[in-house]
């Protein structure tokens, strides 16, 4: 019977448990979008997870529209970053880096220019900048011959990755970002090659994905979706099909792991427009499957062992409990988190626990 405590490999990655650590925006980094010493202490205090995955990084300037989060596209990023894997590396760990591309969500105060999506829609409520929040801005639709550009700026981003120490890279293809907004026909109202039909709106993942296999190698990616959630105003009128097409063509391509985001109907955060879709979804994807969102750790091992996941990730467990294999090992009680400090720049409600 599968454990939580047993150790899988997901790609050329080693984990030694089942319980990952899940990507999270933390705003701890420079207004430059540098990685700043405690981002160190935090990660390295999480590294007896099976798998750090970690906060979004931007691609490139036009993709992040996050205060105070970080990117991966120059020399002291890079540097930043470098200190952080050390770090991780050093307590015993291992630290895979979400790309990330916002997309329609990126407010021109943070990105520099108009938004850009699949096509020219604007995004609900309101965008995050450093005067505080904005109204969203109508995104500009990508041109065909500018989406190579997008393709090369995650590869060069994978590449920094492997240079700044990181053990692989995961691609944030979820929760209504870049990506999801191509995959998804909520926004995808494009004529060309990259939109319509399922094979095309899943062109610019694929593409991705194929680069950075080049770039670095298949099994040390990992893709995140999240079939079932509507976020950001980007769902899917049939996600079966969407994201079973797409779980064949990435295992096809022989990445590392497929992370599903899958917040339950009524989820304390994050609400699913369906019933997550992971047991229909399993069969298609032949490689790891992770899966998060509101998992207690009952539910997380009941689903391993009912076959629906191979690893589950936590989010919000792993901001109030840095150790939490040793603490669901033992039997100890898990603290809770403080919803008020995830996006505050201190110490507080981040290395404090
Ligand atoms: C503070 C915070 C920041 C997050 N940032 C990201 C992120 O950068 N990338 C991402 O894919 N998901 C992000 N998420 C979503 C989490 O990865 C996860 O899907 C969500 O918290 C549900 O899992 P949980 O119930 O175990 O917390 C974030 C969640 C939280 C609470």
């Amino acid at each position: 019977m599968t454990s939580l405590f047993d150790p899988i490999q997901l790609g050329a990655i080693a984990a030694p448990n089942r319980m990952l650590m899940a990507p999270m925006t933390r705003a701890r980094g420079t207004h430059e979008h540098l990685p700043t010493p405690m981002m160190a202490t935090y990660y390295a205090q999480r590294a007896s997870a099976g798998l750090i995955i970690s906060e979004a990084i931007g691609v490139s300037q036009a993709g992040l529209g996050w205060p105070y989060a970080t990117g991966l596209w120059n020399r002291e990023q890079i540097a930043g970053w470098r200190r952080v894997t050390e770090a991780v590396h050093a307590a015993g760990g291992r630290i895979i880096a979400q790309l990330w591309h916002m997309g329609r969500v990126v407010h021109p105060l943070m990105g520099g220019q108009t938004p850009v999506s699949a096509s020219a829609t604007t995004a609900p409520g309101q965008a995050y900048t450093y005067d505080g929040q904005q109204a969203q801005v109508q995104a500009r639709a990508l041109r065909t011959d500018e989406i190579a550009g997008v393709v090369k700026e995650h590869v060069q981003a994978a590449r920094n990755a492997m240079e700044a120490g990181f053990d692989g890279i995961q691609i944030h293809a979820s929760n209504g970002y870049l990506i999801d907004q191509f995959l998804r026909d909520s926004d995808n109202h494009r004529e060309d090659a990259y939109g319509g039909s399922i094979e095309n709106r899943m062109r610019l993942l694929r593409e991705i994905v194929a680069g950075i296999s080049e770039a670095i190698g298949a099994d040390r990616i990992g893709v995140r979706l999240s079939p079932n959630g509507e976020t950001q105003g980007i769902r899917d009128s049939d996600p079966l099909a969407l994201f079973a097409r797409t779980l064949e063509m990435l295992s096809s391509a022989g990445i590392g792991h497929v992370e599903l985001r899958e917040p339950p109907l009524h989820g304390s955060f994050g609400v699913g427009y369906m019933p997550p879709l992971a047991a229909q979804l399993r069969p298609y994807f032949k490689g790891p499957l992770i899966l998060n969102s509101d998992f207690d750790i009952r539910r997380a091992q009941d689903d391993l062992e009912n076959g629906t996941g191979d690893a589950v990730s936590f989010g919000r467990l792993y901001i109030a409990n840095a150790d939490l294999a040793h603490r669901v090992a033992h039997g100890l009680p898990l603290k809770a988190d403080v919803r008020e400090t995830w996006f505050t720049q201190g110490a507080e409600g981040y290395i404090d626990y």
